[in-house]
């Protein structure tokens, strides 16, 4: 049994620092070229924290480029269809590689902090939609991500996993830093999106989206994207659920991709007094922000 624990294990990495940012060893390996990534004027960077929606947006995103053809965006699994600028793991075509690889309109997913992203996507003025989703349920999907995907350190208990989030010491770092990093970037080319509100009303939020876009869809063709694109029918989607990922790298057995999809889950988590000191912590991370979330 333990042989067949440290082989289950193999690929957890521990974290090393970028430029102050915790991140995965072999990410570090792979900067220069990220570094020097060469983004194209109609690249469309979809930037969150993770946990935060990432791949919900995605979907949406690659139903809004096809029209809402269901069919095209079986094509391939959503890490092809929108490569992880910033991955690289042994063995396989690194984000850049992939991206490399793609066609353009390209979609380019990204974790960075916002003070890391490559210069050339500010310099051709890319469009940019964050993400982002609060904390508590952030911390509480990471928490079960961390026991699923196995590049990821060992997550500890719940309690020392809350401990080393709110201390920034998890891959990507404080999510307080980039969530704020991006918030204060903000402008005419980014659109800042919530999971909360995606989740609450989420035809709002796609309107929202092709407005950005400049693009404008029919009412069916709306219609299609809210339903391929919603918790359910993406669950059972292998395409998007990430069921195609060798069982080395995720177990779902362990926790599916798509969990629960919710807002709150972390009542059914957090201690009372756990909560208090997440309040505490939270009030003083945001202090003299006008950033603001919803909880649940
Ligand atoms: P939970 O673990 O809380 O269920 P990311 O893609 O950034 O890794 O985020 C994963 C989180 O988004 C998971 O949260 C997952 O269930 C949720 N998610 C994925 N697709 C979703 C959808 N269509 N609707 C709601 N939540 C979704």
């Amino acid at each position: 049994p333990l042989l067949a624990m440290e082989q289950e294990d193999g690929i957890r990495q521990e974290l090393g620092s970028l430029h102050g940012i915790p991140l995965f060893k072999s990410f570090i390996e792979g900067w220069p070229q990220v570094k020097a990534f060469q983004a194209r004027p109609d690249d469309l960077l979809i930037s969150t924290y993770p946990k935060s929606g990432t791949t919900w947006l995605s979907e949406i995103m690659d139903m809004i480029y096809h029209d809402g053809d269901a069919e095209k965006c079986r094509r391939d699994a959503i890490y092809n269809r929108v490569p992880f600028l910033e991955m690289k793991v042994p063995k396989a075509p690194s984000g850049v590689e992939q991206l490399e690889n793609t066609p353009s309109p390209r979609l380019v997913k990204t974790h960075l902090p916002v003070q890391l992203l490559p210069t050339s996507f500010w310099e051709k003025e890319c469009k940019i939609i964050y993400m982002a989703r609060n904390p508590k349920d952030v911390v509480i999907s990471y928490y079960y991500f961390h026991h699923m995907a196995k590049i990821h350190p060992d997550p500890g208990t719940k309690a020392e996993f809350l401990e080393n989030f709110m201390a920034g010491k998890v891959a990507y770092g404080s999510w307080y830093d980039h969530v704020r990093g991006w918030w204060e970037k903000k402008q005419e080319k980014m659109l800042y999106l919530f999971y909360e509100y995606m989740k609450k009303d989420p035809r709002r939020e796609v309107q929202k989206i092709l407005h950005f876009l400049g693009k404008e869809l029919a009412e069916e063709t709306v219609e299609r994207i809210l339903h391929h694109t919603s918790f359910q029918e993406m669950k059972k989607n292998p395409a998007a659920n990430y069921e195609t990922m060798l069982p080395t790298m995720m177990d779902h057995s362990v926790s599916p991709f798509l969990r629960k999809g919710i807002s709150g889950d972390w009542k059914n988590h957090f201690t009372v007094a756990q909560n208090e000191r997440f309040d505490q912590h939270y009030q003083e991370h945001m202090a003299g922000s006008d950033l603001h979330f919803q909880m649940e």
